[in-house]
């Protein structure tokens, strides 16, 4: 299947009860791939994807879909605090990567915070994860030194065709 092929069988959703099981197979292929370095938004346990399916607030989590499964997951998270810019962050299942839907989630995540009202967003980033460094500068994102070998980046959001807004059922 071609990348963008790929790409167009994508959906996204939010995380509902249903998705609890396989969420924490997610979480689980995560870990056991040792992305939990890069990548602790929370404990990646299956009490945190029960928890994530019962969530209700203001932050956003969403899943990716691919053929119906989870290749993907993401979020936007600070609202519930109080932060008017949100912190973003997201992972592709290890089986699913290298082939455009890390940059696809990006895409709709930054979608989603725009649709939300946020003006910026912001992230941080291990400085040796190099995939995803590459990816965020390659999306705009300036990323400086925040603390030793952790990068903090910001990206203003702006209205227009370089913003998708997926029309395709999609919640955005
Ligand atoms: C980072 C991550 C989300 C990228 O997802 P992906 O689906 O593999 O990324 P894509 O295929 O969409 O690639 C998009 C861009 O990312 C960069 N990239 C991704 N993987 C890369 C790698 N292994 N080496 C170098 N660049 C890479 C490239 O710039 C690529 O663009 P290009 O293909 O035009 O060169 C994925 O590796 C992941 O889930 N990692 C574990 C969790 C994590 O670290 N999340 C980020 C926490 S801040």
């Amino acid at each position: 299947m071609s990348g963008q092929a790929r790409r167009q069988a994508l959906e996204y959703t939010g995380v509902t009860p249903s998705r609890t099981g396989e969420l924490a197979r997610f979480f689980a292929a995560l870990v056991d791939n040792g992305d939990e370095v890069f990548f602790h938004p929370h404990p990646l346990t299956h009490e945190q994807a029960v928890q994530q399916g019962q969530y209700q607030g203001r932050d956003f989590y969403c899943l990716q879909l691919f053929r119906d499964r989870i290749s993907g997951y993401g979020m936007l998270r600070g609202w519930d605090e109080g932060f008017a810019v949100p912190s973003l962050g997201l992972a592709i299942h290890p089986r699913q990567r290298g082939r455009g839907l890390g940059r696809d989630l990006l895409l709709f995540l930054l979608a989603a915070a725009r649709r939300r009202g946020a003006e910026t967003v912001r992230l941080t980033v291990h400085r040796e994860n190099h995939g995803a460094v590459r990816l965020y500068r390659s999306m705009g994102f300036l990323l400086q030194e925040k603390t030793p070998g952790v990068l903090e980046g910001f990206l203003v959001l702006q209205d227009g065709p370089g913003m998708p807004y997926r029309k395709n059922g999609a919640r955005v």
